[in-house]
């Protein structure tokens, strides 16, 4: 992550602690809509992280030091797809709007992240295991077999969480506590106004500049100019990411209950 120092210079002067002009209520109560079917598995219904692998929001440099989305938008188009958070396909109004409701979430409590909530987490192993089972064949069986690629999973994964969070957030956390990273790299597409694509596996993307390792390994960056090259990032989970908004708690809780019985 960027030093508060410099993401401060990059978003145009502004200091984080320093108070930020109020956002648009209309845009900052759609951005609330799309966080509940976006962003909240993942960093909580209170932004103070998720069990699905997202860090606490109320915390983050990068958001505090946000003016108008130019530094929360990449990370929702898959800047940080590496380190876990994947690219979340949306339009960019949705992606500015939901920048604005987390600064305004921000703006209210200070931004300091006050300690977690008293709420405990919710258990993962609520679920019932025959609706998980039903689910799994309507929605998962197209793509996963237990007694085929998912074989033995509950042994790999024996972490119920981690379990989880491999299927739910598209997420393997390695190694415990450690960073989240997609098991397949991240391929990323580069439209120019003018002349031929570049695809390659992406290695690092912010708001000015997007970094990708080619087919024969060379490394290269391009410059980001607003729309210019467009870019594409394609998550190997990208079925899993477009599952999350369909998905409910109960969904999750009965997979998860089944998944662990496939030891
Ligand atoms: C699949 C889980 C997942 C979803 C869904 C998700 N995130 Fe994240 N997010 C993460 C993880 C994991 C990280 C930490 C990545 C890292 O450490 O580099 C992260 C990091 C971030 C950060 C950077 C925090 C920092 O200071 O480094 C921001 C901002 C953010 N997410 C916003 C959002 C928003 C807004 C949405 C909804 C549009 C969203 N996230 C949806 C998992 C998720
Ligand atoms: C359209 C295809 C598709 C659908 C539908 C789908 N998945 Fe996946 N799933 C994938 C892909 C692709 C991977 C990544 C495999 C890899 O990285 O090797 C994956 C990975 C996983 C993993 C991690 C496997 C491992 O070995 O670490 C689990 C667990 C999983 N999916 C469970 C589910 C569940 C549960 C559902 C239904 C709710 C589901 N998937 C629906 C395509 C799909």
């Amino acid at each position: 992550m960027l030093a508060p120092a410099v993401l401060a210079q990059r978003s145009g002067g502004f200091v984080p602690g320093q108070k930020r002009p109020p956002g648009d209520p209309v845009e900052i109560a759609r951005g609330k809509q799309v966080y509940g079917i976006s962003c909240r598995s993942c960093h909580g219904a209170d932004l103070r992280g998720g069990d699905m692998g997202g860090p606490n929001l109320l915390r983050s440099q990068l958001a505090l030091a946000d003016r108008a989305g130019e530094l929360i938008v990449p990370v929702i188009q898959g800047s940080l797809a590496r380190s876990g958070m994947p690219a979340i396909p949306m339009s960019p109004e949705d992606a500015k709007a939901v920048s604005a409701y987390v600064r305004s979430v921000m703006d209210t409590i200070g931004g300091q992240g006050k300690p977690p909530s008293e709420m405990a987490p919710p258990s993962i192993l609520v679920g019932n295991a025959g609706e998980g089972e039903k689910f799994f064949g309507q929605k998962c069986a197209g793509c996963h077999a237990v007694t085929g690629d998912l074989r033995g999973i509950a042994t790999r994964l024996a972490d119920p969480k981690v379990l989880q969070n491999t299927w739910v957030a598209g997420v393997v956390r390695r190694g415990g506590f450690g960073t989240p990273r997609s098991t397949k790299p991240t391929l990323v597409t580069l439209t120019p106004k003018t002349g031929a694509k570049v695809e390659g596996k992406l290695v690092r993307m912010d708001a000015f500049q997007v970094t990708l390792e080619l087919e024969d390994g060379t490394i290269r960056s391009f410059g980001r100019d607003g729309e210019a090259p467009r870019v594409e990032v394609k998550n190997p989970l990208q079925p899993h990411i477009d599952m999350l908004p369909q998905l409910t708690d109960q969904n999750m809780h009965d997979v998860t209950a089944y998944l662990v019985t496939i030891k």
